[in-house]
């Protein structure tokens, strides 16, 4: 049986028609729709184009291996480039600056002798607040056998979107939350309609950072994760002029189309930026967990 959470999901996901042929730029529409889930639109395409099984039938025969050239639109030069995203937001975002992947222009996939493979790409990033665009060059390392861990990630030629100063928003945003008498709590950004409250937008662009720690550190060459829903948030006491959240995150893995929970601990400041204290994969659902009598 599908948990209503799931079902909720979905609801959000298919809610909201996206343009056709935009697989590759879904933080493209958010702007365009400021309202609903960025991944809408790549969402969308899956649930409700016809023409989108067919390339995932297409590319799981090319799959995983893929050397050499890469065709920007298919999946590996598209599950790497997105861990660039990850790799921006994690380092720069902000409640007013978050880096979306626009569009990849090349790509290229060589295996590195003992390390790993290493994908070289040429993407269009986006900041989608102020929706600007650049186009840079970025380096991606998927290590493999003894050295373990998550992806690496060099990335040249986007500093031009850090050009507009976003200090004096998250200085006011920061003091108002941390003065406020009583702590924030929210549910469901977006709502199932694709729908967020103007002033719950900073909460959902902080849950949008953070969870990019969390799909910078669990992306690999065969995945390729999006942000669907912050779940509910709780603002805890501010720590060292460090507000600090509880959030329940909800993310989209595209190729195993499974959603999943994550729950992440984290500070935020201006000077000190999204801190990730604690993160934890939860159960991915609580009603629809297999009988124990299946194995
Ligand atoms: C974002 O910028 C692009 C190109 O400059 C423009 O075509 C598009 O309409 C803009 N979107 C929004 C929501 O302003
Ligand atoms: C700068 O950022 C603010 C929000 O942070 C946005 O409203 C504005 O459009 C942005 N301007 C540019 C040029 O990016
Ligand atoms: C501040 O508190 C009021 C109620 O006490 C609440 O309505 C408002 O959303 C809070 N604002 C923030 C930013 O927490
Ligand atoms: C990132 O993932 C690795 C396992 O791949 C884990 O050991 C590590 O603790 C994670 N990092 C954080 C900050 O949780
Ligand atoms: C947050 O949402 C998750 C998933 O819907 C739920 O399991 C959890 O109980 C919620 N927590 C709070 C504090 O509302």
């Amino acid at each position: 049986m599908m948990s209503v959470r799931i079902i909720v999901v979905l609801a959000v996901l298919t809610g909201v028609t996206g343009s056709p042929n935009v697989m590759i730029k879904p933080e493209a529409d958010m702007s365009a729709h400021p309202n609903s889930v960025p991944e809408t639109v790549e969402e969308t395409e899956i649930f409700g184009q016809q023409n989108v099984p067919v390339l995932v039938g297409e590319e799981a025969e090319e799959d995983v291996m893929a050397t050499g050239e890469l065709n920007p639109n298919h999946y590996p030069a598209q599950r790497a480039a997105k861990v660039v995203q990850h790799y921006l937001n994690t380092r720069y975002g902000s409640p007013y600056r978050l880096f979306g992947l626009q569009r990849v222009n090349s790509g290229n996939a060589e295996d590195v002798a003992d390390s790993g493979r290493k994908y070289q790409l040429e993407v269009t990033v986006q900041e989608i607040i102020g929706n600007t665009t650049e186009k840079c060059s970025a380096e991606v390392l998927f290590p493999r056998g003894e050295r373990q861990g998550s992806a690496q990630v060099q990335a040249s030629s986007w500093e031009e979107l850090l050009k507009n100063d976003t200090e004096a928003q998250e200085e006011a945003l920061y003091q108002e939350y941390k003065m406020n008498q009583s702590l924030v709590t929210a549910q469901n950004l977006p709502d199932s309609y694709g729908h967020i409250e103007p002033d719950m937008k900073p909460l959902w662009h902080l849950g949008f950072v953070a969870s990019s720690f969390v799909m910078l550190n669990e992306s690999t060459e065969n995945t390729l994760y999006n942000m669907a829903q912050v779940a509910n948030v709780t603002q805890l006491p501010t720590e060292n002029d460090q507000l600090k959240f509880d959030y329940h995150i909800l993310l989209h893995e595209m190729v195993s189309q499974e959603i999943i929970h994550w729950k992440l601990l984290f500070t935020w400041s201006p000077p000190e930026g999204v801190k990730v204290l604690q993160m934890e994969q939860l159960p991915h659902c609580h009603h629809c967990e297999k009988p124990p009598n299946t194995n």
